[in-house]
């Protein structure tokens, strides 16, 4: 049972790097949000763009973790191209503002699994709730929470994300263009999954519930 220390671990970091914010307030964040509507759609809901550059759902991550991002796109930390431009604008208090804004939005449903077989969809639910021991890959609920929803502000929800979106993160890490999470946590699990394994448990998130309501 090595996985309660290095939660504990991650969580003690967290709260040490935390930001220090002046109180966010959603309702100056819907009006920075404007821009980021383009891509990011009205209510959130991202785009699951098969062969191209996914938009990510943000409606109902947890604020803290989305905070967390933008800072690391504007710092460096994480690289996007498309995020960039848009992350540059934002001091830290709109970062705190747009987080509460989408945190507070309900969430929206995952795409992008509707041409996956009963094979691979079972596979994928394999990792997500079980993992395989026989490549050292843990579940990924054990630290994305129950019905990989999320836990807390470290560990954001995946349930019914874009399935486009959860493949490019996966195969960042692998490659590691992605490497913003604490002690390379998701990193190490990345590099043990082969292309197939990415492609099934991505499209078997995407068909989850993203909250238990
Ligand atoms: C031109 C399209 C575009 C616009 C406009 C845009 N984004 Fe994004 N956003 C993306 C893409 C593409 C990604 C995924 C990039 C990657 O692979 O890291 C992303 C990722 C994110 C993430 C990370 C989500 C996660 O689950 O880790 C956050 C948070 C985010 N955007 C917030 C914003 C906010 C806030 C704005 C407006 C201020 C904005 N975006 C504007 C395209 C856009
Ligand atoms: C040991 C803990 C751990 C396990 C197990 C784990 N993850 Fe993660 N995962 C994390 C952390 C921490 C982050 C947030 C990284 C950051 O802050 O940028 C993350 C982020 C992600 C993201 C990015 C979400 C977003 O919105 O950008 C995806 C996708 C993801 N994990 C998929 C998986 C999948 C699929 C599995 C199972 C095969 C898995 N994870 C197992 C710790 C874990």
């Amino acid at each position: 049972m090595k996985k309660i220390p290095i939660m504990l671990t991650v969580l003690g970091l967290a709260t040490c790097s935390g930001f220090a914010l002046a109180e966010a307030d959603a309702t100056r964040g819907a009006a920075t949000a404007a821009v980021c509507m383009a891509c990011h759609q009205a209510d959130g809901s991202g785009m699951n763009i098969p062969g191209g550059e996914s938009w990510p759902r943000l409606a109902g991550l947890d604020a803290a973790y989305i905070s967390k991002q933008l800072h690391d796109y504007k710092s460096g930390e994480r690289s996007s191209a498309s995020m960039m431009p848009f992350v540059s604008m934002l001091d830290d208090q709109k970062i705190a503002d747009v987080a509460a804004y989408y945190a507070g939005l309900p969430a929206t449903k995952g795409k992008g699994s509707g041409s996956a077989d009963e094979a691979t969809l079972k596979r994928g639910q394999q990792l997500a709730e079980r993992g395989d021991w026989s490549r050292y890959v843990v579940s990924c609920k054990s630290c994305h929470g129950p019905g990989n929803q999320g836990a807390g502000a470290v560990f954001p929800g995946i349930a019914g994300q874009h399935a486009g979106y959860i493949k490019t993160q996966l195969q960042a890490w692998k490659a590691g263009t992605r490497k913003n999470d604490t002690q390379d946590l998701m990193g190490s699990i990345a590099r043990r999954l082969s292309d197939d394994d990415i492609h099934a448990v991505a499209a078997w998130l995407a068909s989850q519930s993203a909250s238990a309501n």
